[in-house]
């Protein structure tokens, strides 16, 4: 169940620091039920610091990080992964030696970590389980357009293919939000073309809103619903990929120099 408003989870007025770094000062983030929302700003301002929050990665200092109208500020990352929050994090997360097909696998034994079925003894729950997941895992395979490369070796891969395998181990929690942290960097507009149109993909058929961190312009502007910017561990400005384009704090701030924006005008 979403908060009133719609938003399936939010941030309010979160405080962080790191000795003397204050690396959030009272960030607020509204994450609207079936949306993607980009985190922008340069370098250092922010950006992880907020997706390791709203993960469990972090724990602000002061402030609140709620999921469906709920508290969860004092969860720990497994909690908020069985709760429904995936994440994938900057560059590569898979295992290298397997394939494809064993890495989303690990998702779903993720999952199960600590619970029942630990040890020797497996009931047949568990045997049944199992087959769910290797079921799941095809439906995944067949999503991110994997199936030719299922059993290949995820270390023989390009990078953008094992960013896919990344968030197919991601989509395996089948979460209610999915947290990205620079998906896109170090692709080639190819790999950037198909991870945008699978993260839309997502939002449209699996409903699940996406947060992502991004610095390609055209890309937040083609695949935003809300765009949050962030300098110096403040939000400066948030709304619509066309509203924030045109604030001028953001183009002094950020948008000024960059050539995307000079384009996009
Ligand atoms: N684990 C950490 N330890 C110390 N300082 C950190 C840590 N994480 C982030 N910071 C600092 O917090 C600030 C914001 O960093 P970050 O959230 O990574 O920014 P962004 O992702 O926007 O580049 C930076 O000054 C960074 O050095
Ligand atoms: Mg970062």
């Amino acid at each position: 169940m979403a908060a009133p408003g719609g938003a399936i989870m939010e941030a309010r007025a979160l405080g962080l620091r790191f000795g003397a770094v204050e690396a959030l000062k009272d960030v607020s983030i509204r994450i609207e039920a079936g949306s993607v929302h980009a985190l922008i700003g340069p370098n250092g301002a922010g950006k992880s610091s907020l997706l390791n929050c709203l993960s469990g990665f972090y724990h602000p200092w002061t402030g609140a990080v709620l999921f469906e109208g709920r508290d969860i500020s004092a969860t720990r990352p497994p909690e908020r992964a069985r709760l429904g929050i995936a994440r994938t994090f900057q560059g590569i997360q898979t295992y290298p030696s397997m394939t494809a097909r064993e890495n989303i696998l690990t998702g779903f034994h993720a999952q199960m970590k600590g619970g029942v079925f630990s040890g020797l003894f497996r009931p047949r729950s568990a045997i049944r389980q199992e087959e769910e997941f290797a079921t799941r895992a095809e439906e995944i395979i067949d999503f991110l357009e994997l199936e030719q490369d299922r059993h290949r070796t995820v270390g023989d891969m390009s990078y953008g293919l094992r960013k896919r395998v990344d968030l197919g181990r991601a989509l395996a929690l089948a979460p209610k939000i999915l947290v990205m942290d620079e998906p896109m960097a170090g692709m080639s507009p190819e790999e950037k073309g198909d991870l945008a149109r699978f993260i839309l993909d997502i939002r449209d058929h699996f409903g699940i809103p996406v947060v992502l961190v991004e610095h390609d312009m055209d890309v937040v502007m083609d695949i935003s619903d809300r765009v949050s910017v962030l300098e110096f561990g403040h939000v400066i400005a948030e709304g619509t990929p066309t509203e924030v384009r045109s604030d001028a704090r953001v183009i002094a701030a950020y948008l000024g120099g960059a050539p995307e924006a000079e384009a996009a005008a």
